[in-house]
């Protein structure tokens, strides 16, 4: 088993995509597993300093919620080695490469001004992964670039001042369910709280209701309507494929109607007892602070080595 690393960004509300397509099969990995808040990543575009707060703390309870209780959870921002890797890499990064991260130019497309930390964000994610030396790194499209980056500065580093960094490879990551925005289901289902077609892990029964009725299906009718065809029919193929990842049974439903029914049944069971587990968890806060402190420890425990030899070998 090799060592697993995921860090997710506080910037929103974690949603039914996010649980199905990345919280399960966390949840099914825990050992040797450092997943994280990446607090220092939410605050490259615009934000609220309360509300990171609130947005961190509420995503810190609902990773125990979901059932990561053997992994290391850290705040990423807890970790000072993070920061001050990164500088190290800054060192070694050219502004060329930087400038053609696509990911840089697409956020601040049309924006007046833009920090300097969007600009410096792929050197902290590189950071961020080359502390743990993992061996593979499974990355979807939208961070892939920022990976080989990744790869590139290890590489690097390791010519000019010594073997310091495992350089990862990358792999591609199973693929995961992937669940749509239900109000635009050719896009992604997204964390930013103001997302309409999204649901969150929090939402009550009857929000869920709401969403799931007022989701975008098509005008087709008659009994061979309910069927998947991602291109022609994707809210519906949207709505089968979360009915499914949800435990429901998808056979002998000819209406949309029916299908939001189940839908909705599917999904209001599946959170249930992750709304009750964080309400539980919210009741005793310092506990969820205990466990993201003991795996901060842990975190500068494994990073500290790496960040010194890093140190040592560039001069410092
Ligand atoms: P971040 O900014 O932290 O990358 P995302 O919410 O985009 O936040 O992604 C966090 C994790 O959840 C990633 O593993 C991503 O692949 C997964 N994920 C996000 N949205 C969806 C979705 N709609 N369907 C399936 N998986 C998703
Ligand atoms: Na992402």
């Amino acid at each position: 088993m090799t060592r697993t690393l995921s860090l997710i960004t506080p910037s929103g509300r974690l949603t039914l995509g996010n649980l199905l397509g990345a919280l399960r099969p966390m949840a099914a990995r825990q050992e040797d597993a450092f997943y994280g808040l990446s607090d220092l990543h939410a605050m490259t575009t615009a934000h609220d300093p309360a509300l990171l707060r609130d947005r961190t703390s509420e995503m810190a309870t609902l990773l125990l919620a979901v059932g990561l209780d053997r992994a290391t959870l850290f705040r990423q921002s807890r970790v000072r080695t993070h920061a001050q890797l990164a500088y190290l890499l800054e060192c070694t990064a050219h502004t060329g490469e930087l400038n053609r991260m696509i990911q840089f130019k697409e956020k601040g497309r049309g924006v007046a001004s833009t920090r300097v930390s969007l600009y410096t964000y792929p050197v902290l994610m590189a950071a961020d992964i080359l502390l743990y030396r993992p061996s593979v790194v499974p990355v979807g499209d939208d961070q892939r670039q920022h990976v080989e980056l990744t790869r590139d500065l290890a590489i690097r580093f390791n010519a000019a001042y010594g073997e310091v960094f495992t350089v990862p490879s990358i792999a591609t990551p199973a693929a995961g369910a992937r669940v749509m925005d239900l109000a635009d289901p050719t896009r992604k289902m997204s964390k930013s709280a103001d997302a309409a077609g999204s649901i969150f892990l929090l939402d009550s029964p009857d929000v869920v209701r709401r969403k799931v009725a007022r989701a975008v299906t098509d005008s087709e009718t008659g009994p061979a309507a309910v069927r998947a065809d991602r291109a022609a029919k994707p809210g519906v193929t949207n709505l089968l494929d979360i009915l499914g990842a949800c435990g429901g049974e998808a056979e002998g439903i000819t209406t949309y109607g029916a299908l939001k029914k189940a839908v909705t049944d599917a999904v209001v069971a599946e959170l249930e007892p992750i709304r009750k587990r964080y309400d539980d968890l919210a009741a005793d806060p310092a506990h969820v602070t205990d466990v993201f402190a003991a795996g901060a420890a842990r975190c500068r425990e494994v990073t500290a080595p790496v960040l010194a030899a890093a140190e040592a070998a560039i001069g410092l």
